[in-house]
């Protein structure tokens, strides 16, 4: 077994993260209206087993049982998302009270059973009408976000006690509007750059409007991965450097007051007088999701890119082919301070999580002895990353349970605790148990 886990500060948050088309299913109860995920899992060949959202692990009729999983965990906060489509169906007008009222209860729930209720607003379920009025490309919908996040803010405001915007703008923006790979597969490569630039604003916007509503902190979460140049000539360099400034700098940058990396979003018929100072409005966190590092190197003459990305070899590798490298948390972690310094508002790790082919075994188990490696060094990395000096406050696992993952299906696990999609049974898997162990030393009596 492994060492014992160093200590954490007292009120470090323990959490677990989810979001609303991954787990809920339930895509037409109540109103709900159709999102751009909807419409891409429905189109065939976009997902790897043909799968869709429409069940998913059914947590919107099953929150109760999740939610005491949560407690039987000891975790402190849960980080889950609102399904705009619910809130507005029709991304529009007035707020849908019998939408809402799944997301009351289980705040409720939360409260109840001593769990923080953490909330993105946008985790990648836009309101299909609204793409159909040219998505995040438009610049109206950035009004409309805020407008979203006030309705909301109305109904839940300080019963959420961390407010998230935006998850991962950046992957919104390279894999649903560059890359086509997810919703809503649009293929613009770098004309897609309007996509993060109305996020943005649309995440500065919602800012206002919830500090309208709400004294619970407000932040947003970036996906982040360092970047592992692999040759050694200056075109090397100048491809590691232009893809820190897509994945680590395009989102980060302006939000702290720097405006856009240079080479990147520079339209002055996009970006408004303005519009950098509403994107800047002062956060309280920045929600860091991390994965893996990025090997990158020159790109061969005539690529549509600046740069290639190359595996990197010398890290085990998770299910979805990711490198495991808690090293690079701790360089990230350190980036970041070292990078934006005094700019840099407190840091929680809003993801952090792995997927493997985890099965029951006869006895019914499900011994998951590489997710507990994963999360023992990640956990190892935020302390040395806070031994370094940098402000960290809470680390949330990828995930509660397994669930419904983008293009790639039910086809990758990354749940703390086990889902049968075709009865539904949730089974903890032995890294709950584990995890459950180091919470429970860092928090004594936490586990309910
Ligand atoms: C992140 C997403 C999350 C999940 C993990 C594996 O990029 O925010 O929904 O898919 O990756």
């Amino acid at each position: 077994m492994t060492a014992p886990m160093p200590e954490f500060p007292a009120g470090f948050r323990w959490g677990v993260s989810t979001s609303a088309y991954q787990i809920e299913g339930a895509t037409g109860a109540h109103g709900r209206g159709p999102s751009i995920w909807d419409t891409f899992a429905h189109s065939p060949g976009r997902i790897a087993d043909g799968s869709t959202g429409d069940v998913a692990c059914d947590h919107h009729h099953r929150h109760g049982e999740d939610v005491a999983l949560m407690a039987g965990l000891g975790v402190s906060a849960y980080r889950f998302s609102i399904a705009w489509p619910r809130v507005q169906p029709g991304g529009t007008g007035p707020a849908n009270p019998a939408g809402l009222d799944f997301y009351d209860r289980l705040v409720d729930d939360l409260l109840a059973a001593g769990i923080d209720p953490v909330a993105s607003l946008y985790h990648w379920d836009l309101p299909q009408p609204l793409e159909d009025a040219g998505g995040w490309l438009a610049r109206d919908t950035a009004a409309r976000f805020a407008e979203y996040a006030d309705l909301t803010a109305a109904r839940l405001g300080d019963r959420v006690r961390l407010w998230i915007t935006l998850n991962e703008p950046f992957i919104q923006m390279s894999l649903g509007y560059g890359m086509g790979v997810h919703a809503p597969g649009r293929m613009l490569l770098f004309d897609a750059f309007p996509v993060a630039h109305h996020q943005l604003l649309g995440h500065g916007l919602a800012v206002a409007a919830l500090r309208a509503r709400t004294t619970s902190p407000v932040a947003i979460a970036n996906n982040y991965s360092p970047v592992r140049v692999l040759g050694d000539t200056d075109a090397d360099r100048a491809a590691g450097a232009a893809y820190e400034a897509l994945h680590n700098r395009l989102c980060t940058d302006p939000l702290l007051g720097r405006g856009y990396p240079d080479g990147t979003v520079n339209d002055p018929a996009l970006v408004r007088a303005g519009d950098l100072d509403v994107i800047a409005a002062p956060i309280d966190v920045l929600g860091v999701n991390y994965y893996n590092p990025t090997g990158v190197r020159a790109a061969e003459e005539g690529s549509p890119l600046p740069f290639e990305l190359v595996p990197l070899d010398r890290y085990p590798r998770t299910a979805f082919d990711w490198p495991v490298a808690p090293d690079g948390l701790r360089e990230l972690l350190g980036w970041l301070r070292d990078t934006y310094g005094d700019a840099l508002p407190p840091i929680e790790i809003t993801e952090s999580g792995c997927a493997y082919d985890d099965v029951p075994d006869a006895d019914g188990r499900v011994p998951d002895p590489e997710r507990i490696a994963y999360l023992d060094g990640h956990l190892r990395a935020v302390r040395a990353a806070l031994d370094d000096g940098v402000d960290v406050r809470g680390y949330f696992v990828w995930s509660l349970l397994d669930n419904w993952e983008w293009a790639e299906g039910f086809t990758k696990r990354f749940g703390l605790v086990h889902v049968d999609y075709a009865t539904q049974a949730r089974t903890p898997k032995s890294s709950y148990t584990w995890l459950r162990d180091v919470i429970a030393a860092a928090r004594p009596g936490s586990a309910r």
